[in-house]
């Protein structure tokens, strides 16, 4: 192969990382985790520690995923749990991000996703779902964004649970989302390649409405929307 050929591939290769606006970005997809995550019962399991986005300590967060032949099964667990805050008057879509929840945000490919599912759950079991179609990739400022909300989950199969263990400062959430929102057909998730973050939110009634965020792949601002950050995840 003559070297002419070798630089044209090698540019070819390169151009969609290095076409990414910012320099910044390019570091952050070369860096973002990965996880495989297997059928059910077995489960992949991720713990985070990091806040949002300078990256100090944060409280433990876990999440243990895996899949059955019709939905994705995702467990979230918060450690050092100390204010378990909500506001009672929210009920499904309303703004319960400006509280404490904890989030997924969930895309089936490889690309840094326009279009994902975002879903979120608060301590008292009240949860947000919608599809977001963010152009930008980074929720630029100025730039289209839009959400579609999910208005019927059980319709849809999606479901949620949640209990909370105040005595040793645990709150866990364990929600079933539908594969075929991912367009994955029944008994096709072996295979199928994700990309995923998954986030925390920490506010008080002495703090609120600032929030200390978490994240398993922490952005580089104070901004959830960025999918060049979601990490990669396997089915296997
Ligand atoms: C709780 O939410 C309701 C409805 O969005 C709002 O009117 C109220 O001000 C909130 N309460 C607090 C304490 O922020
Ligand atoms: C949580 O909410 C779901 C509906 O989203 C419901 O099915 C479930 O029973 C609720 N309660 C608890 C304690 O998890
Ligand atoms: C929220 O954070 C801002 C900026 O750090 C600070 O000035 C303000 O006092 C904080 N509010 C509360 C209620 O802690
Ligand atoms: C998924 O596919 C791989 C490769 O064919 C296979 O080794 C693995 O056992 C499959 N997993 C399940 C749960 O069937």
């Amino acid at each position: 192969m003559s070297s002419t050929v070798i630089i044209g591939l090698l540019a070819a290769i390169a151009a969609p990382v290095f076409g990414r606006p910012g320099t910044q970005q390019v570091a952050a997809y070369d860096a973002v985790p990965s996880l495989s995550v297997p059928a059910c019962p077995q489960l992949g399991s991720i713990k985070y520690s990091q806040s949002v986005p300078d990256k100090s300590p944060f409280p433990e967060t876990q999440v243990d995923l895996c899949y059955d032949d019709t939905s994705l099964k995702i467990d979230f667990t918060a450690y050092d749990e100390q204010y378990f805050y909500f506001n009672s008057s929210h009920q499904m879509n309303d703004p319960i991000y400006e509280y404490e929840v904890m989030e997924c945000f969930v895309y089936r490919g490889t690309e840094d996703p326009q279009t994902y599912l975002e879903f979120e759950v608060s301590p008292n079991n009240v949860t947000w779902h919608a599809f977001i179609y963010n152009p930008s990739k980074v929720r630029a400022s100025g730039a289209v964004f839009d959400r579609f909300f999910i208005t019927d989950p059980a319709l849809d199969g999606i479901s949620a649970a949640t209990t909370l263990d105040k005595t040793n400062k645990i709150w866990k959430s364990s929600i079933s989302l539908p594969l075929g929102f991912f367009n994955v057909d029944n008994g096709a998730a072996n295979g199928t390649q994700w990309r995923m973050n998954f986030f925390r939110t920490i506010t008080s009634p002495e703090i609120f409405p600032n929030q200390t965020l978490g994240a398993w792949s922490p952005p580089d601002q104070a901004n959830f929307h960025m999918s060049p950050f979601f990490g990669h995840i396997q089915f296997v």
